[in-house]
């Protein structure tokens, strides 16, 4: 197999040191490519050049990180501190050579990627928009751990090294080139050029700036953590997310400086990745990706959709396809009905977007369309009109004779089975369920929804278009609340039943986002608005033959609808719920359990049901769809964490105290 790394030596002696992992288009950091550098750095510190670049041969960019798959495989703290310490050692070699040193980097340097840049003398960036420095390592519940949290504090100091490796956003290079990530900023085609020139003149190598000098000194460092950690506190609990905790810690202790701190960052990445955090992190991401591959490499290009109701969630699906760069027709019954939406599009383009020429640009590809002109053009048509099945059903039969073959025929329902749907169709096989949900442009999981009839054709080009979206697909049956508002809804309705006994709403919040729940029940209920959690929740209820909470029912008919009327179980204002501040009394013992193993026990019957066809698949789905506390792995990996037994047992406990609604589903047989 041939190597990770060539080494060439030029006529005015700079080696180039270039990384081009085999039979991948992008460069990890595993075990075996550091060991190979280790070599490569060997021979370099033997022919003794003038100066060294260290690039990437990939067109996709520099080094993306370490190679998270082999983090699976550490089973005990001292193999990962083992396998840490070896990279470091590395590195180490590389910032001590007698010459210097440069990385010459386009595209992305992330996590380890990053840390080899940062062991180098010297950085040079691409400048264009995929230049993309960080040190995401907290979204995977680690820390830097091959010396980065070492030298990003030494080179740029401690605040913007804080800033980058707490929250886990990678810089562009204008910011990069700010706060000292990079030395340089070059148009791409002279990248290498300037890294040769850098290299050769050897200007005096980078520090951090003279305040951050002193915030680093031992008397100061207290202050600065304290404000730290008082500024994760408000955002992350220290037992659900150790490792920014993590950072600043190893910070305060050996403030960057000394062999100390290589070991000590080593041990404790050690610790983090065999912890339950990192574990499921990692399974999240590697959830994540599983999701993107589903369906593989796309054989069609979606150029032309057609979106049919121009209302929340058409609106809004046309603006993000458009963004996307598809052309979007966009139809309702009146050219008034398509203006806000096309109003909401520009808002959101000019938000995202930034440049003017670009909005225009946008803009142009999505078009109104009350007469339907876009349909027989169309590659895609998504109908996203009135939740009515005799609504939807004409439009069917007026759209079908017009359908481009081989076009895919989608409709947004959030309730209605695809069969019923589909049944006078002329080609019933081609209707295929693609779910968005609300709001849009945030919500990355869209459920592909496959009726009993729905052909294979259909479904994969929906899993297709949906990663052409840059969306995650989540597969599953036709089936009531499909998964995702199936396994909401309970959390919901607990949280509203609890409130009926009189339970305060921020008492009851405050169990779910203790469990790590994004958003407390009755606040998201508020959010999602009251009318669309009644409807949802009512068409659970038909179909489970379960109740469905008088207070909703109540607040629905005062027409106070959460956010969007300024009035719910909350009163809002500016979009901002306002909270009673007296309410600080401590959640009753059970309440926690009482709103979250529901949701486990709806988890495992969507299994046994066959709605979804294994259970990584539908921890993905409650994690991207649900915001299902993503340390926890998901509810099923939740439940086989806590003890399958131990938690049909509590079912069953609760289900004495407060009925039947929490009977242990038989599919916890599954797990075992
Ligand atoms: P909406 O009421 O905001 O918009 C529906 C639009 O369709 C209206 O502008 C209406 O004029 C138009 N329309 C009705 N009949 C039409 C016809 N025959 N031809 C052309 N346009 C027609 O509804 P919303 O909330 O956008 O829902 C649309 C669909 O999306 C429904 O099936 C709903 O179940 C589903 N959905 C809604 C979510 C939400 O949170 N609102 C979330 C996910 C799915």
């Amino acid at each position: 197999m041939p190597g990770s790394w060539t080494l060439e030596t030029d006529a005015d002696r700079v080696a180039w040191l270039t990384c081009d992992a085999p039979g991948t288009s992008t460069n990890v950091l595993s075990a075996s490519v550091i060991r190979e550098l280790a070599e490569a750095l060997e021979r370099i510190a033997d022919e003794k050049p003038a100066g060294v670049v260290v690039s990437s041969a990939k067109r996709s960019g520099f080094v993306a990180g370490a190679d998270i798959k082999e983090f699976v495989e550490i089973r005990t703290p001292q193999e990962g501190y083992t396998l840490v310490r070896a990279a470091q050692i590395v590195f180490d070699r590389l910032e001590n050579l007698a010459c210097p040193s440069v990385a010459a980097v386009h595209g992305f340097a992330l996590g380890g990627g990053l840390e080899l840049a940062l062991a180098a003398t010297y950085r040079v960036g691409a400048d264009d928009a995929k230049l993309s420095l960080g040190l995401p390592e907290v979204m995977l519940g680690i820390h830097p751990g091959f010396g980065g949290t070492v030298r990003a504090v030494r080179l740029i100091g401690v605040r913007p090294a804080l800033d980058l490796m707490l929250k886990g956003k990678p810089y562009k290079g204008a910011r990069a080139l700010e706060v000292g990530l990079i030395d340089r900023l070059v148009p791409p085609a002279e990248l290498k050029a300037a890294a040769k020139r850098l290299v050769l003149e050897a200007p005096p190598k980078r520090t951090a700036p003279f305040v951050e000098k002193l915030l680093n000194l031992k008397a100061m460092r207290p202050f600065v953590a304290r404000q730290a950690t008082a500024g994760l506190r408000a955002k992350v609990a220290k037992q659900h997310y150790p490792a920014p905790y993590a950072i600043v810690d190893l910070w305060q202790r050996h403030g960057a400086a000394g062999a100390e701190s290589y070991e000590a960052e080593a041990h404790s990445i050690g610790e983090l990745m065999c912890s339950p955090t990192s574990r499921n992190l990692v399974r999240v991401f590697l959830l994540q990706n599983r999701l993107k591959g589903l369906g593989g490499k796309s054989a069609t290009d979606f150029a032309h959709v057609h979106v049919i109701g121009a209302g929340v969630m058409g609106g809004d699906i046309a603006a993000w396809a458009a963004l996307r760069g598809m052309t979007v027709t966009l139809q309702d019954r009146s050219d008034e009905l398509i203006e806000p939406a096309l109003l909401r599009a520009r808002t959101f383009f000019e938000k995202r977007l930034k440049d003017p020429q670009a909005v225009g640009v946008a803009m142009e590809r999505l078009r109104a369309d009350t007469a339907g002109d876009g349909v027989p053009r169309a590659d895609v048509v998504i109908e996203a009109i009135v939740e009515d099945v005799d609504a939807k059903r004409a439009l069917y039969a007026s759209l079908e004779p017009h359908l481009k073959p081989g076009a895919v025929l989608a409709t947004n329902t959030s309730s209605i089975r695809i069969e019923v749907l589909a049944e006078q169709l002329r080609d019933p096989g081609r209707l295929v369920g693609i779910h968005f949900f609300n709001p849009v442009a945030q919500m990355q999981l869209v459920e592909i929804v496959q009726g009993s009839g729905t052909a294979p054709q259909p479904l994969q080009s929906a899993l297709w278009f949906t990663r052409q979206l840059d969306k995650l697909p989540l597969p599953c049956k036709s089936s009531p609340g499909f998964v995702v508002n199936r396994i909401l809804m309970p959390y919901i309705n607990e949280a509203l039943f609890a409130l009926a006994e009189g339970i305060a709403p921020d008492v009851i919040d405050r169990a779910g986002t203790r469990f790590g729940m994004p958003m407390g029940p009755i606040e998201l209920a508020d959010v999602v608005g009251l009318d669309v959690a009644l409807h949802v929740g009512s068409v659970l209820a038909n179909a489970f033959q379960r109740n469905v909470p008088e207070v909703l029912i109540e607040r629905v008919a005062r027409k106070q609808l959460g956010r969007k009327t300024g009035e719910g179980f909350y009163p809002w204002k500016d979009g901002k719920v306002v909270r009673s501040t007296s309410q600080s009394a401590e959640p009753p013992a059970d309440l926690e359990d009482r709103l979250i193993l529901p949701m486990l026990n709806e988890a495992v019957a969507l299994l046994q049901e066959g709605v979804i066809e294994d259970a990584d698949l539908l921890d993905a789905g409650a994690i991207f769809g649900t915001g299902f506390a993503p340390f926890r792995g998901g509810p099923l990996q939740y439940a086989k964490a806590r003890g399958v037994d131990q938690v049909t047992r509590r079912l069953a406990e609760l289900e004495q105290r407060y009925g039947e609604r929490f009977r242990p589903s038989s599919g916890f047989s599954l797990l075992q």
